[in-house]
Parts: structure tokens; C-alpha cells; sequence
């Protein structure tokens, strides 16, 4: 069976979902059972395989043909031509640290990219989403990003990856926009980082080392909201860099990391 459906409908969906999964999550265990992943500052929690169980068996109850790519290893090939990228907790630390902000994040892409996501952070009563060209909004308001600011006057979020090796670069770009920005936010959390460009709650953003479950909702839905999303040469943004502003700013950032 092929059926692609409408995008607001996958929209709802992801929302409905996310919303189940944060219920879920609320319900903080006593003691947390940890798996290493990547590295040993990259692990899962048992709440993030519970999360992302359910996250993929209420979807596929709805749309059975439908593919996936979970980032605690749901992977299943799309018979309908849609996938639903999933973080079933995008800031692991914070919900282990018992930190807020982190989220449950939902995106869905077809052969030309993600065209709706959901990203819901329930300790702070937040739901963002977007339809590829429908707009981007935050608790039923439609949201825009911060447009023009100076790079003199902007506050910018970052993060850093598991891989402490990476971690001299990124150190690097910070040191060298410190001096000439207002100020550095670090949320613990990317798909909260980018919603926060979306609705104006940071002026940029910017991370190397995101993974596709990373950027899927929270891109599309800075991108609705006005923001341009890049790499750190103004091409698409991927693995090496994901740079998220408004444009008059986007483009200072570029030029500032390219010394
Ligand atoms: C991480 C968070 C963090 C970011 C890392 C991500 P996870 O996601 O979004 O803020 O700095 O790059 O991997 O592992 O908690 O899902
Ligand atoms: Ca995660």
C-alpha cells in the first residue's frame, strides 16, 4: 500500500505521539539503568528504549507501510514513501541529571525531505511544530525567528558532541566568538536549541556532530519560522555543522567562523 497522506494530518500525528511518549517520561524511574553507546559520555537510559518502543508501535498501528529511524536503533524500510525520524529523549543528560529541556522530538520526511515535525518538552509545558510550508509554531501560536541582529548583539546556543576529541574544535569556534557576541547559552538539548531560533528565544544556533534525529523536527521547524540552516560553508547542513539564524545574522556567522 502506498499513502503518503496530508502533511498536517503526519503533523497531528507526531504531536499526538510525542505527547504520549512525554506521559511516559514524566513518570522518572528510581533507578536509572544505563547503556553505553558511542562513547562513554553517550549512553541511554532504560526510559529511552522505553520511549522510543512506544513511539514506534503506536505509529505503526496507525500506518503499518510506513519506515522508520529511531535513534535507539528503530529502523524499518518505508513501503508507503514517508519515515518518521525519531529521538525518543533528545538530552539524555538533562533528563538523567533531572535538568529540564529535554524533549521528545518527531520529524517526518518523504523522498524530499523532512515535511512535518513535532518537538514537545513536557517539564516546561512546550510544544513546537511545523508543516513544510505551513509555518512553524510554539503552543498554537505561529512563531518567527529573531531578524536582522547584529552579531555584536546576538545570543547564541551550542553544544557539544560525545566525542571528546571534537570537542577542541568546537571549543575553538566558541573561544572565537565570545568576544564579539552578547552572550553563549548551552541548553542540553539540539532539538530544543532550534525551536528556540524558531521562536526567537535565542538568536542562533550552531553544533557540529548532529545527528539526523537531531535536526529533523527542530530544522524544518527554524527553517518555517524564517531561519536559515546551514553548514559552516553556506552549503546543507549535515554532520560537520548545523548553523541556524536569521538571515542577516546567518550570514555574519559564516563569515566570522570561516577566520
Ligand atoms: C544530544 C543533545 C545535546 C547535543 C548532542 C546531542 P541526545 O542528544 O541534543 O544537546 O549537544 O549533540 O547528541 O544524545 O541527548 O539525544
Ligand atoms: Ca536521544
Amino acid at each position: 500500500m502506498t499513502f503518503i497522506g496530508d502533511r498536517q494530518e503526519l503533523c497531528d500525528l507526531a504531536i499526538e505521539v510525542a505527547k504520549k511518549a512525554g506521559e511516559l517520561l514524566m513518570k522518572r524511574p528510581a533507578v536509572f539503568d544505563l547503556s553505553e553507546k558511542s562513547s562513554v559520555l553517550d549512553f541511554a537510559t532504560q526510559m529511552d528504549i522505553q520511549s522510543e518502543a512506544l513511539i514506534v508501535k503506536s505509529l505503526l498501528e496507525i500506518r503499518p507501510d510506513d519506515g522508520i529511524v529511531g535513534e535507539e536503533g528503530a529502523n524499518r524500510e518505508s513501503k508507503s514513501g514517508v519515515t518518521w525520524v525519531i529521538d525518543p529523549i533528545d538530552g539524555t543528560v538533562n533528563y538523567f541529571y533531572g535538568l529540564p529541556g529535554w524533549n521528545i522530538s518527531i520529524g517526518v520526511k518523504d523522498e524530499t525531505g523532512v515535511i512535518a515535525g513535532a518537538v514537545f518538552s513536557p517539564t516546561t509545558n512546550s510544544l513546537w511544530w511545523a508543516t513544510r510550508g505551513g509555518g512553524a509554531f510554539y503552543n498554537g501560536l505561529k512563531i518567527s525567528c529573531n531578524n536582522p541582529v547584529t552579531l555584536d548583539n546576538a545570543l547564541i546556543a551550542s553544544g557539544f558532541g560525545y566525542d571528546r576529541s571534537a570537542r577542541v574544535s568546537q571549543s575553538a569556534d566558541i573561544a572565537k566568538l565570545l568576544p564579539i557576541i552578547r552572550d553563549v547559552r548551552r541548553n542540553g538539548a539540539a532539538a530544543v536549541d532550534l525551536c528556540y531560533v524558531a521562536m526567537g528565544a535565542v538568536d542562533a544556533y550552531f553544533e557540529e556532530g548532529l545527528n539526523e534525529w537531531d535536526l529533523a523536527a527542530g530544522g524544518l521547524i527554524a527553517t518555517e519560522a524564517g531561519a536559515v540552516i546551514s553548514d559552516r560553508t553556506g552549503g546543507a547542513p549535515g554532520k560537520s555543522m548545523v548553523l541556524a539564524a536569521g538571515p542577516a545574522l546567518h550570514r555574519e556567522l559564516l563569515a566570522a567562523l570561516a577566520i
